[in-house]
């Protein structure tokens, strides 16, 4: 297991013991140079950012490395293409979206109360309220974009603080009660904007400048999902104009050499999040939207079962990513076999 945290273990310990999978543990990332560390095991668990291009894979196989097990959902980072015919990819796909929606919720709560700055505040005796006026979420309209298993849960989360929720998804959920609107209408309409949809050609840099100019005054817009959703120049811009009234950011496009480490003792070469930190309506966390017990019980569950399921059931994994049709996504729904 490669880019291994200390709250990893716990639960892949736990798991893998009761199923007899047994695991090694690497703090390291998977690259090129550490790739070798993986002799003589059946199979690699990686994340988010480890690589898993052509030529790890490459090393992987003359290992005798028979699966690229993720612990996540996504696998921009891994080369399926190339992994075909030769390593078997699985993945997580889904583990606990309560667990994001939630942090979703926590990060807007904290932003419009300013619970951010009263905290540090009184934790210097600092009990003055100047500053801190805030706004009720009752009565306001949240546009969310993407109502799958995360937006969804977000959306009545909303509805209980009596929010109005209008959403746009590029596929609708039929019969859901949802109501949908277009993508401009949404940036028009919404006192405060919360991203969950994936990634895509389609989505990224989906708010952009043209995007806040349609926006209201003060927008807050929230980002649990992908960082590439949003171009963070544009969004700084939109901040110093006053145009956005905050942003809460889980993820950002360039937090790959950032996110998930200690940096505290480091000067920060990353103009642009250094900027938007300094912002005092701006809160960033790091990624940690999934980071809960349970989630985290989840991922080490299913990627035991998954590790299980491939060497035990005739190779069977529900979880496979099949690349044999191309369709990764689609042809997993439908499959009965091992992709190759
Ligand atoms: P999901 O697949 O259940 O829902 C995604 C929704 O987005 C679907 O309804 C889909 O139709 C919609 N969509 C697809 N293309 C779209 C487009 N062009 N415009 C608008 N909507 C579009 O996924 P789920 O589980 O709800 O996750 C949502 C996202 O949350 C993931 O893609 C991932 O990026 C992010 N995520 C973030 C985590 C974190 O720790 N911050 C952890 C897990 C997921």
């Amino acid at each position: 297991m490669f880019d291994t945290k200390a709250y990893d273990k716990p639960s892949f310990e736990q798991y893998g013991s009761r199923n007899d999978v047994e695991f090694k543990f690497f703090e390291t990332k998977l690259t090129e140079d550490t790739a070798d560390l993986a002799k003589g095991c059946d199979a690699v668990c990686v994340f988010v950012n480890d690589t898993v291009s052509d030529k790890v894979i490459d090393r992987l196989y003359e290992n005798g490395v028979k699966m690229i097990a993720l612990r996540c959902a996504g696998y921009n980072n891994v080369d399926v293409e190339h992994a075909y015919g030769k390593l078997h990819v699985v993945h997580v796909p889904a583990y606990s979206p309560y667990a994001v929606a939630e942090h979703a919720a926590a990060l807007l709560l904290t932003s419009v109360r300013r619970i951010h700055k009263a905290y540090n505040r009184t934790r210097e005796f600092n009990f003055s309220l100047s500053g801190l006026t805030g706004f009720d979420l009752h009565g306001k309209t949240v546009g969310v974009v993407g109502t799958g298993k995360i937006g969804r849960i977000f959306i009545d989360i909303c509805r209980g603080f009596g929010m109005k929720v209008i959403a746009y998804d590029a596929y609708p959920a039929k019969d859901s009660g949802i109501e949908y609107v277009t993508l401009d209408e949404l940036f028009e309409k919404s006192d405060i904007i919360s991203l969950h949809c994936p990634l895509t050609d389609d989505t990224r840099h989906m708010i952009n400048a043209d995007a806040i100019e349609k926006m209201k005054k003060g927008v807050v817009i929230l980002n649990t999902s992908r960082g590439a959703l949003i171009d963070t120049e544009a969004l700084l811009e939109g901040i110093k104009a006053r145009k956005v009234g905050a942003a809460c950011l889980d993820v950002y496009e360039e937090e790959a050499d950032i996110f998930f480490e200690d940096r505290s003792g480091h000067i920060l070469n990353d103009e642009l999040l250094s900027r938007l930190i300094s912002m005092p309506n701006v809160i960033v966390t790091s990624h940690q939207a999934f980071l809960t017990e349970e989630a985290l019980n989840n991922i080490a569950e299913t990627t035991v079962n998954n590790i299980r399921s491939f060497f035990d059931k005739e190779g069977i994994c529900d979880n496979e990513l099949c690349y044999r049709c191309g369709n990764i996504e689609h042809c997993k729904k439908e499959r009965k076999e091992r992709c190759f």
